[in-house]
């Protein structure tokens, strides 16, 4: 079933110009790009996008870190998109995600991994909502889903 993620390319990855090569992973896999922008964080939204972690000893860090500067925040949608994207991202710690994941590609440490991927449906429903209006996602199809979906 069509599902929608929200992922967010982290201001490393920004500055390190790695948006271009992983978001052709996304797009080679058959996914579709629904939403992009760029944009300087605010405090309290990411702040609030990041709640669960707020008595967490490296809240401040990672705070620091997803303000630090731009990031580009997506929507990607797809058949199972959102465990899809899980694995493509790898595990949290980049030093014990798999080669062939983006993070066990392109990062090496906890605090520099590079990328965000919403981790459940209702995830992905509050984080999209926090970053983007409804106007801004688009509705289109891709001329070969006959080719990517049975
Ligand atoms: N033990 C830790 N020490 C330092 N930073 C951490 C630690 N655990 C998580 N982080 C940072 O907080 C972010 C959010 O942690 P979370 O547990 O949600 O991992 P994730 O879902 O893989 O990452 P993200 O939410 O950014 O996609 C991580 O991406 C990482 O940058
Ligand atoms: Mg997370």
């Amino acid at each position: 079933m069509s599902e929608r993620s929200f992922v967010m390319l982290k201001p490393d990855a920004v500055l390190r110009r790695l948006m271009g090569k992983v978001l052709t992973r996304f797009e080679e896999k058959g996914l579709k790009i629904a939403a992009a922008k760029m944009m300087e964080i605010p405090q309290d939204l990411a702040k609030e996008h990041y709640r669960e972690h707020k008595e967490k000893p490296f809240f401040n860090d990672l705070i620091s870190y997803i303000t630090s500067g731009p990031v580009l925040a997506m929507v990607i949608e797809g058949d199972a998109c959102i465990s899809i994207i899980r694995k493509m991202v790898g595990a949290t710690n980049p030093k014990e995600a798999d080669l062939g994941t983006i993070r066990g590609d392109y990062a090496l440490d906890m605090g520099r991994n590079i990328i965000h991927a919403s981790d459940s449906s209702e995830s992905a429903k509050r984080e999209i909502s926090l970053f983007f209006d409804d106007s801004e996602v688009c509705e289109y199809s891709l001329p070969d889903e006959r080719l990517i979906y049975e």
